[in-house]
């Protein structure tokens, strides 16, 4: 059975139709997998999943990674709780660096950064709290080629302070969290042979850079990524779940109110490449 695809843009994004019944069929998660490989972000609109069908679905889709036992507001029975309010995350302070343009596990070395990440809406918020995302396939293939060979060997150290270096007063990081930090290439070719940016505001420096032309590079680089034509912003209804090729689209959100109510749930497919 091939899964109903209506493409979002050409670089990014599908809307993907999947009924509740077939989450459980290694052949669609397969599918869906090589969808996520295709569009980068793929949508299933108001599927409505449970907390354990969602934990169930990300089992399918590869090997649940659980990297939320080290990271604020703890494991509970595998999903991420996001939101601000402190009674559900116990460190709310930290998902305000979720405003600002990143990929998940980034800056946590000796494991490779997620391959997957999935979200679901549990309750919107009344303004804000839509998800961007930006496609650094699309933005390393529309690089020139001067930029192309340049960029080839740097390498690029990622921190969970610069993470949420734009909230920096708002977040008190314990000395552990503050010595987490990761070097990582600034273009991955993938086993496929497809090459992204590993980009966004974990990365604190390039190597060999003074850190104003490594951050200005850097950013540079996100802006370029985040261009309309390479993103996409999805408006969350309650039930959808949105799954993404973390190492291959940046993610962040719209800001919302702490009192919001807004409540999402992340669960993590494991990377299965090492970076270099
Ligand atoms: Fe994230």
């Amino acid at each position: 059975m091939t899964l109903k695809v209506e493409p979002i843009k050409p670089a990014i994004g599908a809307v993907v139709h999947l009924d509740r019944s077939q989450i459980t069929d290694a052949a669609i998660a397969k599918q869906c997998m090589e969808l996520v490989d295709k569009h980068g972000v793929i949508v299933f609109p108001k599927l409505g999943l449970t907390d354990e069908e969602q934990i169930a679905f990300t089992e399918k889709l590869g090997a649940r990674v659980n990297f939320t036992t080290s990271a604020p507001g703890g494991d509970k029975g595998g999903l991420y709780t996001i939101s601000l309010d402190p009674k559900l995350n116990s460190e709310p302070e930290y998902v305000l660096g979720t405003f600002f343009y990143h990929m998940d596990g980034l800056a946590m070395e000796g494991i490779p950064p997620p391959k997957a990440s999935v979200l679901a809406c549990r309750r919107t918020a009344p303004k804000g709290g839509q998800t961007e995302f930006a496609s650094t396939y699309a933005a390393y293939e529309a690089l020139s080629a001067e930029d192309k060979a340049e960029f080839e060997n740097l390498r690029v150290v990622h921190s969970v302070v610069a993470g949420v270096r734009e909230v920096a007063d708002a977040v008190d990081i314990e000395p552990r969290k503050r010595a987490r930090k990761a070097e990582r290439p600034l273009v991955w070719t993938h086993k496929c042979g497809r090459k992204s940016l590993l980009i966004g505001y974990t990365a604190d420096s390039v190597v060999g850079m003074s850190k104003a032309e490594g951050r200005a590079l850097l950013i540079r680089l996100l802006e370029w990524a985040g261009q309309p034509a390479f993103s996409y912003r999805h408006y969350w209804s309650v039930g959808d779940l949105v799954v993404w090729d973390n190492c291959g689209a940046l993610h962040r959100v719209i800001p919302y109110a702490t009192d919001s109510g807004r409540m999402m749930n992340r669960t993590s497919v494991a990377g299965v490449e090492m970076l270099a």
